[in-house]
Parts: C-alpha cells; sequence; structure tokens
C-alpha cells in the first residue's frame, strides 16, 4: 500500500548565532507516505521552514535521521545534493519574487530550469505547454511578474517547481500573501496536481485552512510533532471541503521514545502539574490522571520565588516539592 518516502526520526536542527544557540527542531519525527498530500501547521517559530528546508536539501541537521525516497540526506556529498535539489525538488515560496525572474515572460520563466539542466528543446516547449495548462497560465504565457495577479504569480510559481519534473512539491507558506479566496485556488491546484502527477506535496503554513486540501495536517509545537488531523475516508474533494462537510480525526503523536504532548489548551482545562499518574484501563487503553497533591502545592505556593542567585544550585518550584515529600 502506501510506502513512506519522507522519513525523519529524531531530527534535530541548532542555530547558533553568536554565542547563543536556538534550537529549531528538537527530535521530530515525521513519516510522509508516497504521492500524499500533508500540510504541516504551527505558529511562528514552531521549526516549521526549518524543517521544509531540510528535507529540501537547503539545511543540514545537527542529529537525527532524514531520508527522502531511501536517499540519506546527512550522508549526501554536496554534487548529491546539488543534483537531489535540481531533479527532485520543486521549491514554492511565499514571496513570488523569489520565485520567478520579473524580466522574463511566464513561459520563459518555465522554460529556465529545463535549459539550465540542459533539456532538449522540442521536450523544453512539449512540457511548458503541459504546465501552463495544468496551471491555466496557458492565456498568460507572455505576460511578466508585474502584469500577474498575486495567485497567478504563485500558479507561475508552482509550474516553475515542476519544470524538472521534481518528485516532491514543498511550499514555504505559499498562500501567505493571498486572500482566502485566491489561497483556496491555489490549494486546489496544489491538490490537482498531487493527484495528476502522483507528486509528494508538503506544505506549510501557520494558517489552518491548509486543512481543507490536505489528507493529513501535522501540528508541529517547539520543534516537535504535536498531533496530526487525517481526513476522515471517503472524503477527499475540495467541493465537499468549501461546503464545509469534511471532518478529520484528531491524534496525538507519540514518538519512538514513547513521548508525546499535551495540548496547552487540555492542560489548562484539567488544570495538571508537572506529574501525573499514568495506568491501563481495563478496555486496554491509558488513562492519564492528574495528581491532587501537586495541584494542592501549587495553589498553596502559586509564586514561590527561585531562590538562588547564580552563585549556588537554584532551588525552583519542582525541586522544593519534590523536597516537601
Ligand atoms: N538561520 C537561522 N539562524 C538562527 N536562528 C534561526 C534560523 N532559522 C530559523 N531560526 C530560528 O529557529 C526557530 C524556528 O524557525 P522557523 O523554522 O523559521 O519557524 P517557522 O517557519 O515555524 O516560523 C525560530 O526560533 C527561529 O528564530
Ligand atoms: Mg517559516
Amino acid at each position: 500500500m502506501s510506502e513512506p518516502f519522507i522519513v525523519s526520526e529524531n531530527l534535530v536542527k541548532i542555530f547558533k548565532v553568536a554565542d547563543l544557540e536556538v534550537i529549531a527542531l528538537q527530535g521530530l519525527d515525521i513519516t510522509i507516505n508516497k504521492g500524499e498530500m500533508v500540510g504541516i501547521v504551527g505558529t511562528s517559530g514552531s521549526g516549521k521552514s526549518t524543517f521544509l528546508n531540510i528535507i529540501g536539501g537547503l539545511l543540514t541537521p545537527s542529529a537525527g535521521t532524514i531520508t527522502v525516497g531511501g536517499r540519506d540526506l546527512l550522508k549526501a556529498t554536496p554534487a548529491e545534493l546539488d543534483r537531489y535539489r535540481r531533479d527532485e525538488v520543486g521549491f514554492i515560496w511565499q514571496q513570488s519574487a523569489r520565485n520567478m525572474i520579473p524580466y522574463l515572460t511566464t513561459e520563459e520563466n518555465i522554460a529556465l530550469p529545463m535549459t539550465m539542466a540542459g533539456a532538449e528543446r522540442k521536450a523544453q516547449q512539449e512540457w511548458t505547454k503541459e504546465l501552463l495548462d495544468a496551471t491555466g497560465l496557458y492565456d498568460h504565457r507572455k505576460h511578466k511578474l508585474a502584469q500577474l495577479s498575486g495567485g497567478q504569480q504563485q500558479r507561475v510559481a508552482i509550474a516553475i517547481a515542476l519544470a524538472n519534473r521534481p518528485t516532491l512539491l514543498l511550499g514555504d507558506e505559499p498562500t501567505g500573501e493571498l486572500d482566502s479566496a485566491t489561497a483556496d485556488d491555489v490549494l486546489a491546484l496544489f491538490q490537482t496536481l498531487n493527484e495528476r502527477f502522483g507528486l509528494t506535496t508538503v506544505i506549510v503554513t501557520h494558517d489552518q485552512q491548509v486543512a481543507r486540501a490536505v489528507n493529513r495536517v501535522i501540528t508541529v509545537r517547539d520543534g516537535r510533532t504535536s498531533s496530526e488531523t487525517v481526513r476522515r475516508s471517503g472524503q477527499k474533494t475540495v467541493a465537499s471541503e468549501l461546503a464545509g462537510t469534511t471532518s478529520f480525526d484528531e491524534y496525538v503523536v507519540i514518538d519512538q521514545v514513547g513521548r508525546l504532548q499535551i495540548p496547552p489548551e487540555i492542560q489548562e482545562k484539567v488544570q495538571i502539574g508537572k506529574r501525573a499518574t499514568l495506568s491501563l484501563t481495563e478496555d486496554g487503553d491509558i488513562l492519564i490522571k492528574r495528581v491532587e497533591a501537586d495541584r494542592l502545592v501549587e495553589q498553596a505556593m502559586p509564586n514561590l520565588p527561585e531562590m538562588g542567585d547564580g552563585a549556588g544550585p537554584n532551588i525552583t518550584k519542582r525541586t522544593w516539592k519534590f523536597w516537601k515529600r
């Protein structure tokens, strides 16, 4: 059946800026199947672009593993990565200007990557024509960037990304600068292309609306996978989306070592402290229960000051509670 195409395990990316270390990804586990269309959502700074750039071969992870189509991106040589980026990956950015060259026409922009890859002229013309048709841009083939609307510019970006017949299409906030109706059109185009060319498609966005177009939404929080929503089977059309009749099942994601994230809304509601008890129910499910004593201490000492001045050990509320027992 579905075969895993992108597999990231325990992926870590640390950026060093001067003396500071920013942990952008802290053990991200994501598997995306061949031909799947997936949305990755999360607030700004959660690590979405970092992950996409790693899949696209533009960034090297600090630790963990990432394979795409069986290719281990950490072991690839620079020359192999160049080839991978050129032949396997189509990238679409939020800003249209980053996707195309302003003084070329739509069709020249689409043909350019083929020329650079040394494709034969006749093949170039045929594929350009097919891409113009597939993206609904044939009538705009002689237009330049400034003569196109925002939605049309992103269609050109998508056609350019497909020029070298990639197996993987990556969009980083590709609808970020579009109004919601145009964004829906562009997402519908991603969906059409995903089905027509069997392209594995990953769209990163902070906009939950992406759920309209994809089969699965992965939510990333603080550089880790937190939850997944999966479209109920048999509900896959844009029409059912626009009519608002599609429903999703939401799951929490458990990583390889058994960690999961409890969403902040639920933590808030249940008022769970720093510890909980886990037990098995008769039905074989896992029950997570708050520890009453923790809540009482928390309530009695809401603002216990952090002790220590850097010279000695810092005594935090948490260690204090531990000693108290
Ligand atoms: N080149 C970089 N240098 C330093 N820090 C970075 C760099 N790129 C991203 N970061 C940091 O990594 C974290 C994740 O960033 P990013 O992947 O861009 O998040 P998102 O796309 O979800 O908004 C943020 O804290 C961001 O500031
Ligand atoms: Mg980003």
